[in-house]
C-alpha cells in the first residue's frame, strides 16, 4: 500500500475540549505543593463516597491523581511514568496489518489515532501545486545535465496516480495522527519500552519521536476523552488508511462455545461453537504423542457441559478413565465381551424419500468388500444378490414394513453364499467363514444388544488385533450413525487414530459419506490422524478437511510437512512453528481463520485425560496409598480377633 508524500497540513485549530477534560487539565496542574513531595508512597485509596461525603471534595478530586509532576520528557502520575511518543514518518510501502506488532507489544501502551476527513477540493489544489513544483525540479535538473533525483520521480508517480484516484472519487482524503503513550514503573524502564516501541516501529521505517516538551498535551491526546492536544498529522488517502485497522490477528473467541485453548499470539481465548459453521467436522493431524487425543478429550467433557452428546471410536482404550468420571458408557469390543453390533441390524427409522435397505445394503456391500479384500466384478454381482437375498429369507424387502423384522445375521449370509453353489460364491462364503464358525466367531455374528443411552459413549476396540480395527470401526460407525439418526440433538462423534479406516478404499468411502451427510443431523464428525502423509495421499482424505470447518494441526514431522503445507496453505514460519512445537501446540483453523494455539486443562481435566504412564503410576500408587491409609484399622481388627 501506498502512503501519500504530502506534508501535512497544520491544523487551523484543535478540536473542542470536552467540559471533563478541561477540568481534568486544570486539576493536574493545581494539585498542592506538599502532595508532590511524597514521591515513594503508594497513592492512597480514597473511599469517593466517604471523600464527597465528610472531605468537602468533590467527584474530580477524588478520581484525580494525587501529584502530577511534567518533565521535558516524561510525565510522572502518582509514580507512574509515561512518555507520549508521535509518529513523525511512514514509509513508502506498508503491508496491511502493520499495526499488528503494537498491538500485540509485550507491555501495555496507550494508543490512539485520529482520523480527520478533508475535502477534496483543498487536496487536489495542493497536489497540483506540489505536481507542478515536482515537474518544474526535474526538467531544471535536466536542463543542467544533473541526474534526476530517483525519489523525486518516485514521488511524482504517486502524486499523478493519486490525482487521477481523487478526481475520479476512488480515494478520499484524511488526516491521520497517531500517538502511543508508554508506562513504566520507573524512568530506567521507560527508557527502555520507549527504545523498543521505536526500534518496533523502526523496523517498518515508521519513525516515533518523543512529544518532548510538550508531554502533558501528549498524555492527554491518548487518554480516552477523544482529545487530540498535540494536532500531529498526517495525509493519507482511503487505502492507505485502511492498513491502520489493528485488528488483523485472527480474532477466534466467540460467546458461546467451548475454549480450545489459549492464541499464542496475543493470548486471547479460542472459544468456539462447532455447530456455528457452516459444518461441525473437524480434522486432527499431527505426530504421535503431539496431544490429539488430548485435545479431543477435553473438547469432549467442555462440550458434555454444553449439553452435546459425545461418541468416541476409541481404539487405544483411553478414554476410559474419561468416560467412568463423567457417569459415561464405556463399551469394549472383544471376543469375549458381551456387547455385539450386528452389521445387518437396520436403521429403524423411516425417511420419506430414502431407501433404508438399499442404503444399508451399500454400506454392507462397502463392508464386505473391506472384509473380503479385492474380488472380480462377477463377485460383486454375486455379493449383491447374495446380500439381497438374506434379507429376503428374513421376509424384509423394500417395504418399510418389512424393516422391523429382525434383522439377518451373519451366518445367513454364509449359507445363501454356500446355496449359491458357483465356485465364486463359495470363494466369497470362505472368506467370511472366519466370522461365522473360524477365529473370529463371537464379535458381529449376533443380534444387536447395546444401545446408545448415555451422553457420552465409547466404544473401545483395543481388544481387537489389528486386521480387525478397520472392519470393527466400519460396523461401529455404521451402527452409531443408524442410531444418531433416530433422533437429532447436537452431538460430536469422534474417530480416533481414523487412518485404520483409511487403509481400505471402501471403508475410506464410508468415512467420506458420513463427512458429507453430518451437518444435516446435527453431528460433527471428528477424525483424529497420526499417518499425515498417507492420509493427504488419499483424494477422500483431502476432501475429508475441505469438508471441516475446523482444524487442527499439532507438531508435524519433517517427512509430512511438505504435503501438509499444501493441503493447509502454510506459510514458512508456520511450517517451522509445526516442525518445532511442542506437545499441544500447534494451529487452529476455523473457517478461514487460523491461529497459533496453545492446548491447556486444568488439573482435574489433566488427572482423567492424561495417558502418560509415569501419571498413571503415580496416580496409581497415591491410590494405593490412600487405600492402604484407611485399611490399617481393619487389618488390626482381623488381627486383634484372630490372636484372641
Ligand atoms: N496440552 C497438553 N498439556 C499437557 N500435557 C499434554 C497436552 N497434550 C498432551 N499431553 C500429554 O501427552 C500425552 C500424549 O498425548 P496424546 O494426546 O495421547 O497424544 P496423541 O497425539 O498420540 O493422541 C498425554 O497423555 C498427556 O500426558
Ligand atoms: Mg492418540
Amino acid at each position: 500500500m501506498a502512503f501519500n508524500f504530502l506534508k501535512r497540513i497544520k491544523k487551523s485549530s484543535p478540536p473542542e475540549n470536552p467540559k471533563g477534560a478541561s477540568a481534568i487539565v486544570q486539576n493536574l496542574s493545581t494539585q498542592p505543593q506538599e502532595a508532590l513531595q511524597d514521591s515513594t508512597n503508594k497513592p492512597e485509596i480514597v473511599d469517593p463516597v466517604a471523600a464527597i461525603a465528610t472531605q468537602n471534595m468533590d467527584l474530580l478530586d477524588v478520581i484525580a491523581p494525587r501529584k502530577v509532576e511534567i518533565d521535558f520528557d516524561y510525565l510522572q502520575i502518582d509514580g507512574v511514568y509515561l512518555r507520549t511518543l508521535f509518529i513523525s514518518g511512514y514509509p513508502r510501502f506498508v503491508s496491511p496489518g502493520w499495526l499488528e506488532q503494537i498491538i500485540n507489544f509485550n507491555s501495555s501502551l496507550d494508543v490512539s489515532f485520529f482520523i480527520y476527513p478533508i475535502e477534496g477540493k483543498s487536496v487536489l489544489d495542493d497536489l497540483m501545486r506540489k505536481v507542478a513544483e515536482m515537474e518544474a525540479e526535474i526538467s531544471t535538473d535536466l536542463e543542467r545535465g544533473k541526474i534526476v533525483d530517483p525519489a523525486t520521480t518516485a514521488k511524482l508517480e504517486d502524486a499523478r496516480l493519486l490525482q487521477e484516484e481523487l478526481v475520479k472519487g476512488a480515494e478520499h482524503f484524511y488526516e491521520f495522527g497517531f500517538y502511543i503513550t508508554v508506562r513504566a514503573a520507573d524512568l530506567e524502564q521507560l527508557n527502555h519500552i520507549s527504545k523498543q516501541v521505536e526500534s518496533t516501529l523502526g523496523s517498518t521505517l515508521i519513525k516515533a519521536q518523543h512529544t518532548t516538551l510538550d508531554m502533558e498535551n501528549g498524555f492527554l491526546s491518548t487518554a480516552p476523552f477523544g482529545l487530540d492536544r498535540l494536532s500531529i498529522t498526517r495525509n493519507m488517502d482511503t487505502t492507505s488508511l485502511a492498513t491502520t485497522f489493528p485488528l488483523t490477528s485472527a480474532e477466534l473467541s466467540g460467546d458461546k462455545g467451548v475454549l480450545y485453548g489459549i492464541n499464542t499470539q496475543n493470548g486471547s481465548f479460542i472459544i468456539f461453537d462447532r455447530f456455528s459453521l457452516e459444518n461441525s467436522n473437524m480434522t486432527i493431524f499431527a505426530t504421535s504423542g503431539a496431544g490429539k487425543s488430548y485435545f479431543v478429550k477435553l473438547e469432549s467433557v467442555r462440550s458434555l457441559m454444553l449439553g452435546t452428546e459425545v461418541i468416541v471410536i476409541d481404539p487405544e482404550g483411553e478414554y476410559k478413565a474419561l468416560a467412568e468420571a463423567v457417569g459415561g458408557q464405556h463399551i469394549s469390543f472383544s471376543f469375549s465381551s458381551p456387547s455385539k453390533i450386528n452389521p445387518f441390524d437396520l436403521a429403524q427409522v423411516y425417511e420419506p424419500g430414502e431407501n433404508n435397505l438399499g442404503l444399508k445394503i451399500l454400506s454392507l456391500h462397502s463392508l464386505f468388500k473391506v472384509i473380503m479384500g479385492a474380488i472380480t466384478p462377477l463377485q460383486d454381482a454375486l455379493l449383491d444378490r447374495a446380500i439381497v437375498a438374506t434379507y429376503r429369507s428374513k421376509g424384509i424387502t423394500q417395504d418399510p414394513i418389512t424393516q422391523t423384522k429382525e434383522a439377518p445375521l451373519m451366518e445367513d449370509l454364509y449359507k445363501i453364499l454356500i446355496g449359491m453353489e458357483t465356485p465364486e460364491a463359495l470363494d466369497l462364503a470362505a472368506r467370511i467363514e472366519k466370522f461365522v464358525r473360524g477365529s473370529f466367531v463371537g464379535i458381529f455374528d449376533k443380534q444387536t444388544n447395546i444401545e446408545i443411552e448415555n451422553p457420552f459413549t465409547v466404544f473401545s476396540i483395543r481388544e481387537l488385533q489389528d486386521a480387525l480395527r478397520p472392519i470393527a470401526m466400519f460396523v461401529i460407525l455404521d451402527f452409531i450413525w443408524t442410531r444418531i439418526r433416530k433422533d437429532l440433538k447436537p452431538r460430536l462423534m469422534v474417530v480416533d487414530e481414523a487412518w485404520h479406516m483409511m487403509r481400505y478404499e471402501d471403508s475410506a468411502q464410508f468415512l467420506w459419506s458420513i463427512v458429507k451427510r453430518a451437518r444435516k443431523y446435527y453431528l460433527g464428525l471428528t477424525t483424529i490422524t497420526q499417518d499425515v502423509e498417507d492420509f493427504l495421499a488419499q483424494d477422500i482424505g483431502k476432501a475429508i478437511v475441505t469438508n471441516s470447518a475446523l482444524r487442527v494441526l499439532f507438531k508435524q514431522s519433517p517427512a509430512a510437512i511438505d504435503r501438509v503445507g499444501e493441503v493447509f496453505y502454510l506459510s514458512q514460519g508456520e511450517r517451522n512453528l509445526l516442525l518445532g512445537a511442542n506437545i499441544g501446540e500447534g494451529i487452529f483453523f476455523a473457517g478461514t481463520n487460523h491461529a497459533p494455539i496453545s492446548v491447556v486443562a486444568s488439573a482435574e481435566e489433566h488427572k482423567l485425560i492424561t495417558t502418560k504412564p509415569s501419571e498413571l503410576l503415580q496416580q496409581a500408587q497415591q491410590l494405593t496409598s490412600f487405600t492402604n491409609a484407611v485399611s490399617p484399622g481393619e487389618t488390626a481388627r482381623v488381627i486383634t480377633k484372630e490372636t484372641q
